[in-house]
C-alpha cells in the first residue's frame, strides 16, 4: 500500500494491507523509542527493574512491561487520582509508577500475599521519595480487599495478580470507585492465548473476565494492545 507519510509530500511504501490490519509487534528498539517519547522514568525506576532481575531471576517476567509504567503514571495524573488500589505488587514497579502520578496527598494501597517480593521494591519507593504514599496489605487479596474500607471514593485501580481472582477483585472494587474512576487489568490478551481453545485456568479466567466487563452496563470498556494487553473499565 502506498500512503503519503512524509512531511515533504513524498510517498513511502509501508506494509499495511488496509486500515483494519494496522498494528505492530514491539521490538526492543521500538520499545526504547516508546519509552524515549513518554514520561521520563527516574533512576529509581531503572534500578528497580535491574534489582528485580537480579533478585528474582526468571520470576522477573512477572513485572509489568516497561512501556506500561509511564502509561500508569500518566493515567493517574490524568484522573487527578488521590486514592488508588493495586492488586498484585510483586517487587513494586507498577506501584512506583502509580504513586508517582498521584496527587501530593494521594495514597496507593497495595495488596499482595508475598511480603518478600514487596520488600525488594521498598528501598526504591523510598529513593523516589514516594514510600509515604504507599501502604501495603499482605494476605490473599480476596480476603484482605473484602475487609478494606477506603476513606473515600477510589480513582484508579490496577489489577495484576492471580487471573482466576480478577472477577472477584473487579466486583469488590467497582462499588469503591468514583464515577469516572478507572480499573485497569493487566495480561488481558494473555500472550494471544485468549484466541486459542486452551482450557488453561488463567486463560479461561481472562476470557471470561473480558467478556463480563465488556458486557457490563455499569462501565465503559476498552481493551488495548499495550504490553500483554490492558483491559480498562471506567465507571459510568
Ligand atoms: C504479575 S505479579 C505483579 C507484578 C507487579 N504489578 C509489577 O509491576 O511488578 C503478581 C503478584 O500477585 C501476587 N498474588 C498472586 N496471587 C495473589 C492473591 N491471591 N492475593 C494477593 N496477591 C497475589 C503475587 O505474589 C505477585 O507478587
Amino acid at each position: 500500500m502506498v500512503v503519503p507519510v512524509a512531511s515533504d509530500g513524498n510517498e513511502r511504501t509501508v506494509t499495511v494491507a488496509d486500515a483494519s490490519s494496522k498494528g505492530l509487534s514491539v521490538t526492543p528498539a521500538l520499545r526504547s523509542y516508546l519509552l524515549e517519547h513518554s514520561l521520563p522514568q527516574t533512576e529509581a525506576h531503572a534500578d528497580l527493574v535491574a534489582a528485580t532481575r537480579e533478585a528474582m531471576g526468571d520470576l522477573a517476567i512477572m513485572q509489568i512491561a516497561e512501556e506500561q509504567g509511564p502509561f500508569l503514571t500518566w493515567l493517574a495524573r490524568l484522573l487527578g487520582a488521590r486514592r488508588a488500589i493495586e492488586i498484585g505488587t510483586f517487587t513494586g514497579l507498577s506501584a512506583l509508577c502509580i504513586a508517582d502520578g498521584l496527587t501530593d496527598d494521594g495514597r496507593l494501597t497495595c495488596f499482595d500475599m508475598n511480603d518478600e517480593f514487596v520488600s525488594v521494591g521498598r528501598p526504591y519507593w523510598e529513593r523516589a521519595g514516594l514510600a509515604d504514599r504507599i501502604d501495603v496489605v499482605i494476605g490473599p487479596a480476596a480476603e484482605t480487599l473484602a475487609r478494606f474500607e477506603p476513606d473515600g471514593p477510589v480513582d484508579l485501580a490496577f489489577i495484576d495478580a492471580d487471573k482466576p481472582g480478577y472477577r472477584t477483585y473487579y466486583e469488590l472494587i467497582l462499588p469503591m470507585l468514583r464515577p469516572g474512576g478507572v480499573i485497569v487489568f493487566d495480561n488481558s490478551l494473555f500472550f494471544g492465548e485468549v484466541l486459542t481453545d486452551t482450557d488453561d485456568d488463567n486463560v479461561r479466567a481472562i476470557r471470561d473476565l473480558n467478556a463480563h466487563v465488556a458486557a457490563d452496563s455499569r462501565v465503559d470498556t476498552v481493551l488495548l494492545n499495550v504490553g500483554d494487553g490492558l483491559l480498562m473499565a471506567s465507571k459510568r
